[in-house]
């Protein structure tokens, strides 16, 4: 019998780990690489945030705090949600965790019972079916297609809908593809919810302020105000600011499930890093400039992506509503042979292939949950995007 637990041995490592695994080999061998696998701004943190934290130093706050965040913070939080998605709650609502991941989990941890449904459209961020399972409960997987936008429809969420069914999670702007559910389309789903008392929302809104063109954020508890005291609306500070490593994430539901889940955090990590929270509060409550400033700039690298991913032969690439990734299919390169003579069997060897050929670096589409398809992610340079992009149309070229 194995030393690991039962639990563990139904939890996937993460899938992109072998495509990232050969990028590393082949970077090391002396080969140009472009890597486009990475879910982080390739910006510095903004300076006044930097200062901030130099200041929570020198200033002491080196201790631990409250378990799920300090006053301050939480108090800020309350004005982020009133101000930005007309949401009213109190700092008992509100819990603060290491990263969006851990508010996630520990929702699910604190509420899921055997044989609890979680519904998981896909394309799907890797985490959310492995942390089901490691917190006891079913992933129901709901297809997100491309010609529906990859947005499930009210058909397909109340299909899935069983006595079972505990939460739905719900990502928009989407990682993988970038996908965003409107007013309208949000409205159609809280729609369906209303009719079932037991589900309860989990809604990932880390890509809120990475939105185009003329597309509106919106949250299911704003859409529809019945929903919220079944909704957990988890947010966080590392897509927004460039802040991916200081690792503050928060949610916002019900006292009851709030309260529960600081009870897992108290026995399993503490306070999230002391000197973070107050550089999360100078995030909140200083200048907003870096949200305008890298949403244009990701709008200008989505436009050259979708462009020169569309001018490759067999590649569909829509155009996203936000984050900063895009989600292309490759049906019509299923069955072809590359040109170094690998048989395009399914998206992993696509992305193999990609990477052996050309030296791009992406991640297959089974990976999060609906194929053919890979994603790119855009949070680099211009100039390498460009490159990508022109490389990965030889490569398609190549294709016979
Ligand atoms: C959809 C989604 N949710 C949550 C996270 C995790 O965010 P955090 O860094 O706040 O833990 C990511 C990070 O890649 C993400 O893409």
């Amino acid at each position: 019998m194995s030393f690991l637990s039962q639990t563990l041995a139904r939890v996937k490592p993460s899938p992109t780990m072998a495509i990232t695994g050969l990028a590393r080999e082949l970077a090391a061998t002396g080969k140009d690489i472009i890597s486009l696998s990475a879910g982080e701004p390739d910006f510095d943190t903004p300076e006044h945030i930097r200062e901030a934290a130099k200041a929570a130093i020198d200033a002491g706050h080196t201790r631990y705090t409250a378990v799920d965040g300090i006053p301050q913070l939480k108090a800020a939080i309350c004005d982020k949600f009133r101000n930005e998605n007309g949401l009213d709650y109190t700092p008992a609502q509100i819990t603060v965790g290491t990263g969006g991941k851990q508010i996630l989990y520990n929702a699910l941890m604190a509420t899921l019972n055997p044989g609890d449904e979680v519904i998981i459209p896909a394309p799907y961020w890797v985490s959310y079916p492995d942390m089901v399972v490691l917190a006891g409960g079913t992933p129901v997987i709901v297809e997100a297609a491309m010609q529906n936008g990859y947005r499930i429809t009210p058909d397909q969420l109340e299909a899935a809908i069983t006595p079972k069914t505990k939460w739905l999670i719900l990502n928009s702007p989407s990682n993988p593809t970038g996908a965003g559910y409107g007013r309208e389309h949000m409205q159609a789903l809280t729609d369906v919810l209303l009719r079932h008392p037991q589900v309860w929302v989990l809604t990932d809104d880390i890509y809120e302020h990475l939105v185009f063109d003329d597309f509106q954020f919106v949250t299911p508890a704003q859409v529809q105000p019945e929903l919220k005291n079944r909704t957990l609306t988890m947010n966080g500070v590392s897509k927004a600011y460039a802040m991916t490593g200081w690792r503050i994430g928060y949610g916002a539901g019900p006292a009851e499930l709030v309260k529960a889940m600081g009870t897992l955090q108290s026995q399993s990590t503490s306070n999230p890093c002391s000197i973070s929270q107050y550089a999360a509060l100078a995030a909140l409550q200083g200048p907003q400039d870096y949200i305008a400033e890298s949403r244009s700039v990701f709008q200008r690298r989505r436009d050259l992506v979708v462009r020169g991913l569309n001018e490759c032969p067999g590649i569909v690439c829509p155009v996203p509503e936000g984050a900063f990734y895009v989600y292309p299919s490759i049906r019509d390169l299923i069955g072809k042979t590359s040109a170094g003579g690998a048989l395009i069997t399914n998206d992993e060897a696509f992305a193999t292939a990609l990477l052996n050929e050309t030296g791009v670096a992406v991640v297959f589409g089974a990976a999060f949950g609906l194929s053919p398809h890979f994603r790119i992610s855009y949070a680099t340079s211009d100039q390498v995007l460009a490159d990508a992009c022109a490389r990965i149309r030889r490569f398609c070229e190549g294709l016979r």
